[in-house]
């Protein structure tokens, strides 16, 4: 009867994780390890266990047999260092930490570098080297070197992983791979830089740009130097990173061609919304003659449109060879999205639906 049951439900197998970052998204995942998180990981086989993790200015620890995640948040969240938790030599950077540290999977959750996608594409690529899997939540490596690393994982029998990298937790990735099995994406077209969206709509209402900005920037979704948002970087890195994974693409940010929103005269703005009409920034990608060209700039775009979506904080729709086009609406998203997203990279890693 007991040799029955444990057949029947077999211990589970250690899942050792390595977090290089520990800000928003880190921690929440960090917080649902131990809670809903732990729970669906065990019952797909698997004990979480999290043997490293690094920062970039609160220090970083590992412990083989597992980190207190408790203690580790409580740490960092006084703005202490993790370095109390260490046990063993010194490690000198999160470079060596994701070159030594003892894990099965990185999950890469530093801050995104627009223009270079590091460090999170080199601790990708030395974690798949070393035949560790890596998920991250980072655009930077699936825009700057999605097809490299894809080789990189395929070479060394491990998976490289990246739901979160766009529309936060929505499934675009596993949408595309998975459920349009066949389906060839011809192309794209989206609005996917929810600040700006938050800015022209205040527009419409009569606001000053530089006052929707300002309110934008008090809320926290606007940077300090906002040009990455306004100026389409943001929406470009996203462009470039879904059109190298949906269309096989390979394109840097730099390769997608720029319009700003501060190019608009509120005039313009609030004419169309007497019309009717939304200025949005749109993100666009197509292939023409075998090549694939992607553009991110205001568009004037009827109300009905799929892309002008009050309550949104992104919506994309692909255009497909079989299914014609297929949309993704995202409410809000966030952090809790985003930790999301690496649980179901996780599970995917565990349990996969197919290889
Ligand atoms: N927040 C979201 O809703 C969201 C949504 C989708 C995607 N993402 C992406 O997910 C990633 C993480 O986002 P987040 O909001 O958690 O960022 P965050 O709050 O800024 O946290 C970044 C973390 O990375 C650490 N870090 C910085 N440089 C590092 C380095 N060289 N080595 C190791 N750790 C380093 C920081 O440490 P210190 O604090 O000690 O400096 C911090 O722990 C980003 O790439 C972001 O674009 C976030």
């Amino acid at each position: 009867m007991a040799a029955r049951l444990a057949r029947k439900h077999p211990k589970p197998r250690p899942l050792r994780l390595a977090l290089s970052g520990f800000g928003h998204v880190g921690r929440r995942f960090a917080e649902l390890l131990g809670g809903p998180y732990g729970v669906i990981l065990r019952r797909a086989g698997v004990e979480p266990r999290v043997t490293a993790i690094a920062t970039g200015r609160h220090g970083l620890a590992v412990d083989p047999s597992g980190l207190s995640l408790p203690r580790a948040l409580a740490l960092v969240e006084d703005g202490c260092s993790l370095s109390p938790l260490h046990q063993g030599a010194p490690i000198a950077s999160t470079r060596a930490l994701v070159a030594a540290a003892p894990y099965d999977v990185l999950v890469e959750l530093t801050p995104l570098s627009p223009l270079t996608g590091e460090p999170a594409t080199a601790h990708v690529a030395a974690a798949l080297r070393r035949g560790c899997h890596a998920v991250t939540a980072n655009k930077g490596p699936v825009a700057h070197a999605r097809r490299r690393l894809t080789a990189l994982a395929r070479r060394h029998g491990v998976r490289f992983l990246h739901e979160g990298a766009v529309m936060d937790g929505f499934p675009i990735f596993n949408l595309a791979e998975r459920c349009l099995r066949g389906v060839t994406v011809r192309g794209f077209r989206g609005v996917l830089n929810s600040t700006t969206t938050r800015i022209l709509s205040r527009m419409e209402a009569g606001v000053p740009f530089d006052v929707a900005l300002g309110e934008a920037q008090a809320a926290g979704v606007a940077e300090a130097d906002p040009a990455f948002d306004l100026d389409g970087w943001d929406a470009a890195v996203k462009t470039c990173a879904l059109a190298n994974a949906l269309m096989g693409a390979n394109l840097r940010p730099a390769d997608v061609e720029r319009a700003s929103v501060r190019d608009l005269s509120a005039e313009a703005v609030e004419a169309a919304a007497r019309e009717g009409k939304r200025w949005r920034l749109v993100a666009r990608a197509e292939r023409t003659g075998g090549r694939v060209t992607a553009r991110v700039a205001p568009e004037e775009l009827p109300l009905g449109d799929l892309l002008v979506s009050s309550g949104s904080d992104g919506v994309l729709v692909l255009d497909t060879d079989l299914m014609g086009e297929v949309g993704l609406w995202e409410g809000a998203g966030g952090v809790d999205q985003t930790a999301y997203a690496v649980l179901s990279d996780l599970l995917e890693i565990v349990a996969p639906t197919r290889r």
